[in-house]
């Protein structure tokens, strides 16, 4: 196996504008059936930058490591309903510890099953068993690099990171890693596929110290559209890595 890591970023994805909008206008409605509002973790493009990867990849298996409230639980059932999901979260364990007051709503689903462990020590290989192709979602907040090589190590290939722009602040991002001359060379020989999902409409948003930028594909402002649209500057830079069956070698 060689070849070098395939990357679409930007004005990539203008090849896949026509496929982008109709599963747009698939995904906008099914909003509307959502449990509640989601306020802190996935809304609007990085909503339905999921949806989309899940559509292409179309797993049996998900992990959801960052579940919170349970939005993007919900979001993976519209996608692949087929799949079973696996959702791993610390507040599994703290959960009755916390305010419901302040937790606000949440959506628990009967047909996934909910663990407290992180990923890096939870029987992931077992759990898999005959499924096969399983994906892995990250929404939480830890660096990205060691959760590559877990999933390398799990036999998990399909990977969808959430907020994976440089100088995210909270964890080290892919991108981080990028401008790193060593930590490139082994996402190199890990990566197949590296796909950064795109902003819609243009984007100018300030979370923190970050002030995110990015034109936009032009797309229609569809009245149909218009609860993803309100949330256009929601863009976390949702990523998704296809790993190499196996590694390349180290070059010199
Ligand atoms: C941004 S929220 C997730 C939002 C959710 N995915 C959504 O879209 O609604 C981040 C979550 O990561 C969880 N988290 C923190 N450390 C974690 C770990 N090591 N493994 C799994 N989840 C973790 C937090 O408890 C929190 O619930």
């Amino acid at each position: 196996m060689s070849g070098a890591m395939r990357v679409k970023i930007g004005e990539d994805w203008q090849e896949d504008r026509e496929a982008l909008l109709a599963a747009l206008r698939d995904f906008a409605p099914l909003l509307e059936g959502a449990p509640f509002r989601n306020r802190y973790g996935l809304r609007g493009v990085s909503a339905f930058a999921l949806f989309w990867f899940l559509r292409q990849v179309r797993p049996d298996m998900v992990f959801e490591v960052g579940v919170w409230r349970g939005f993007s639980t919900w979001l993976i059932e519209q996608a692949v309903p087929k799949a079973r999901i696996h959702c791993l979260d610390p507040m599994v364990m703290l959960q009755g510890f916390m305010s419901r007051w302040k937790l606000g709503r949440t959506y628990r689903s009967g047909r996934a099953t909910y663990s407290g462990d992180d990923f890096s020590c939870a029987p992931i290989a077992e759990l898999i068993g005959p499924h096969t192709r399983p994906l892995a979602f990250f929404d939480d907040h830890q660096n990205k690099l060691p959760r590559l090589l877990q999933c390398r190590a799990a036999g998990i290939c399909d990977i969808v990171f959430d907020d994976n722009m440089a100088d995210a602040g909270t964890h080290r991002s892919l991108e981080d890693d990028l401008r790193d001359p060593d930590r490139r060379h082994l996402l190199e020989r890990e990566i197949e596929i590296y796909e950064v999902f795109p902003a819609l409409w243009p984007v100018d948003a300030r979370i923190g110290t970050l002030h995110l930028v990015e034109p936009g594909l032009d797309f229609p402002i569809e009245p149909a559209l218009r609860r993803v649209y309100d949330e256009r500057q929601w863009h976390s830079s949702v990523t998704y890595v296809r790993l190499r069956a196996e590694p390349l070698e180290p070059s010199g």
